[in-house]
Order: structure tokens, then C-alpha cells, then sequence
């Protein structure tokens, strides 16, 4: 069996918000496969980032496709906007979402695909009744709210553990991990059964500029044995 299909998705929280476009277009000439668009809300996590508007002027310079990473209660209220602004994912946390069944639905329904996602300290239970209704699971690898944190290599097991549960399953929900994801915690994360890395500060935070951190990144995942 060869090496899996690793997918590099680049966090736009640790991008220069002053200069959106040139990061994402830098982005996808560096090789990313997708961006990956982080919205916080101030009271499910303690930070406040960006919304639809910003994701519409994004949306402008990049063919990529565009996952949102809600982090924020109740993220189904804001699907809408979402949708028109031109989102590809949009992802919710099982830890903010009162009807997870109800709002993966209004999602498939919107047309854009859905994701659920948790946080280290959640444990994997609480999202194995929706697998079967996402095309990606996020396995949170920091607590979420900040970019530049320290990869909790805790949440490993759990990866493997969601691996194993999607194959026993027969599905083939993408299994994503979110957080401290660099050259040196990538092929950890790829063994565990990672297939889609998110990163942001490893990429637009790399001294040598997004191409290095990009590139550095795919080698450090395609070295995973
Ligand atoms: C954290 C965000 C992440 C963040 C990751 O709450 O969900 O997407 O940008 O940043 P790094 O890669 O710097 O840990
Ligand atoms: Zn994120």
C-alpha cells in the first residue's frame, strides 16, 4: 500500500489580516489543498475573529475550496450567510451544538458539506451517532480560540480510535486534525490516521515564508511510514 493522500489545509488565523488575498493566493500557489477559515464568537471560545463578509472577499481570490471552522455557539443560526458568501465545509463543535443532527441536515441540505468536530477533553462518544450524516470529522488537537498553541500529543490515541471507527463503519469521512500541526507533529498525526492537516501557524507563521512552510510540511507527511 503506498503512501495516503495527505490534504494541507492553511489556517487563516495565523494569516495577515490586513493583507487576505495575497496570503490565500500565496496559499495555493504554495500547493494547499483548501482553506481553512477559523470564526469565533467570544463566548464558546474566548477570541473573536472573522464572519461571512470576510469569507465573501476571500472567496474572490482563490479557487480552493473554503472549510469554516465555526467556534461558536449555536454556528447553524449563521449557516445562511455562510452559504452565500461562498463556503465549501462548514464545520460545527459537538460541544456548542444543542441539535447536532438537525443542524448536519440543514447543512447537507445547504449544499455544502458538513463537519463536526470536538475538543481534546470530548471524548469521542459524543460524536459517534453523527458520523454517518458528516464528510469530516476535526479532531481538535489544542483547545480551540488561538493559533501558535502547543499540539496535545494526548489526542493520538483518539485519532486512532476514530480511525478504526470509521473503517469498522464503512465510511469514509475525511478525518482532519486542527492545532499545532508543524514539520514536527505532522507524521505522528498521519500514522495516527490523519488525513487532512490543518495548519496555521506552520504556514503563514514560517520564518522562510508560506511556500517553506508549506512544502516542509508535505515532506514532513509523506515521511510518515
Ligand atoms: C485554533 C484554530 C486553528 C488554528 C491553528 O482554535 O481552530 O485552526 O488556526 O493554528 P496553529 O496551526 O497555529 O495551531
Ligand atoms: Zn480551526
Amino acid at each position: 500500500m503506498g503512501a495516503p493522500r495527505i490534504r494541507i489545509s492553511a489556517s487563516l488565523l495565523s494569516a495577515d489580516f490586513a493583507d487576505l488575498g495575497a496570503q490565500v493566493r500565496a496559499a495555493e500557489e504554495a500547493g494547499c489543498d483548501e482553506i481553512h477559515f477559523d470564526v469565533m464568537d467570544g463566548r464558546f471560545v474566548p477570541n473573536l475573529t472573522i464572519g461571512a463578509p470576510v469569507l465573501a472577499a476571500v472567496r474572490r481570490h482563490t479557487d480552493l475550496p473554503i472549510s469554516v471552522h465555526m467556534m461558536v455557539e449555536d454556528a447553524g443560526i449563521l449557516l445562511e450567510q455562510f452559504v452565500a458568501a461562498g463556503a465549501s465545509m462548514f464545520t460545527v463543535h459537538v460541544e456548542a451544538c444543542t441539535h447536532l443532527h438537525a443542524t448536519l441536515e440543514a447543512i447537507r441540505r445547504s449544499g455544502l458539506r458538513a463537519g463536526v468536530t470536538l475538543n481534546p477533553g470530548t471524548p469521542l462518544c459524543a460524536i459517534e451517532e453523527a458520523l454517518p450524516y458528516v464528510a469530516r470529522v476535526l479532531v481538535m488537537a489544542v483547545n480551540p480560540g488561538f493559533g501558535g498553541q502547543q499540539f496535545i500529543s494526548g489526542t493520538l490515541p483518539k485519532i486512532e480510535r476514530l480511525a478504526l471507527l470509521l473503517d469498522d463503519a464503512g465510511l469514509d469521512a475525511d478525518l482532519a486534525v486542527d492545532g499545532g500541526i508543524n514539520a514536527d507533529t505532522a507524521p505522528a498525526a498521519v500514522r495516527a490516521g490523519a488525513r487532512t492537516l490543518v495548519s496555521g501557524s506552520g504556514i503563514f507563521g514560517h520564518p522562510d515564508g508560506i511556500a517553506a512552510g508549506v512544502k516542509e510540511l508535505r515532506e514532513a507527511a509523506a515521511s510518515a511510514p
